[in-house]
């Protein structure tokens, strides 16, 4: 099926589509230093793969922002602008349904770039570093939230993932490409069990009763056998292998 329907329908209940925990995420929002960034100016935001605008909305209920989210997704982009406009922080939040790499942002011309599980959308991790940091004015924050090995993953956890070992390093390898590329490390968080487990159940229950309650969706079987499959794997090797970081850094 769609692996974008499929994304879709399995994160109907997430507001954001990541395994952090929400105090991790709060201690980031506060580390970004939008309170001291001259009051008289919106700080630029924007936030690559912003998924339903969720970091955003957090920003702008802070101080107003000038916020922009990039996202391939009209269904989260949709489900972002309502939640922007039920908090009343529509007015901080610009979305755009478009391809990361066909934004065209000037230089140096943000105060905070995010990326968060969407460093595929520049190309990788490599790439979103480099492009994010461009894109920030000196002394701009970068925050980043990437999968990472936590152990040389199984050839068989790889199939089911549908990925490469390439396609990540470690934690540590992730801050050390940081610091090549001339970014100043501030903070990093990991993802801990917990809350991966309430993640993963979340977008697993929220399948199935999807295809529970559509029997006759033509996805409905393609839904359950997927959630099994992936379901399985994240027991079997995810847990111990695959974590989450997101770091914080100075431009
Ligand atoms: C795992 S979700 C994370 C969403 C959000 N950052 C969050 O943490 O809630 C990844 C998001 O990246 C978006 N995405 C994937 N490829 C993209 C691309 N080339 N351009 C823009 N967005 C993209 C997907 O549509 C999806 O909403």
């Amino acid at each position: 099926m769609d692996a974008m329907r499929f994304s879709t329908l399995a994160h109907r209940a997430h507001d954001l589509c990541n395994p952090l925990d929400e105090a991790t995420v709060d201690a980031a929002c506060a580390r970004l230093g939008l309170e001291a960034m001259d009051p008289g100016r919106r700080p630029r935001v924007i936030d690559v793969g912003c998924g339903k605008a969720g970091m955003l909305i957090r920003l702008a209920l802070r101080r107003p922002i000038a916020g922009i989210g990039i996202d391939l997704n009209p269904a989260h982009l949709a489900e972002g602008a309502e939640r922007a406009a039920r908090r009343r922080v529509a007015d901080s939040i610009t979305l755009l349904e478009m391809d990361a790499t066909r934004f065209d942002a000037a230089p140096e011309s943000f105060d905070v770039a995010i990326s968060i599980g969407a460093a595929h959308a520049l190309g990788g991790c490599e790439p979103t570093l480099r492009t994010l940091r461009s894109w920030l004015r000196p002394g701009g924050r970068l925050l980043v939230g990437h999968g990472y090995w936590r152990r040389e993953p199984a050839p068989e956890y790889l199939a089911v993932l549908g990925a490469s070992a390439s396609e990540h390093g470690r934690h540590a390898d992730n801050l050390a490409l940081a610091a090549r590329l001339g970014l100043e490390p501030i903070a990093d968080w990991e993802s801990d069990r917990e809350a991966w487990d309430r993640y993963e159940n979340l977008y697993a229950e929220t399948a199935l009763a999807f295809a529970a309650d559509h029997p006759d969706d033509p996805d409905a079987a393609a839904i359950v056998a997927r959630v099994e499959r992936w379901r399985d794997a994240y027991r079997r090797w995810g847990r111990d292998t695959l974590g989450f970081g997101l770091d914080l850094f100075a431009r």
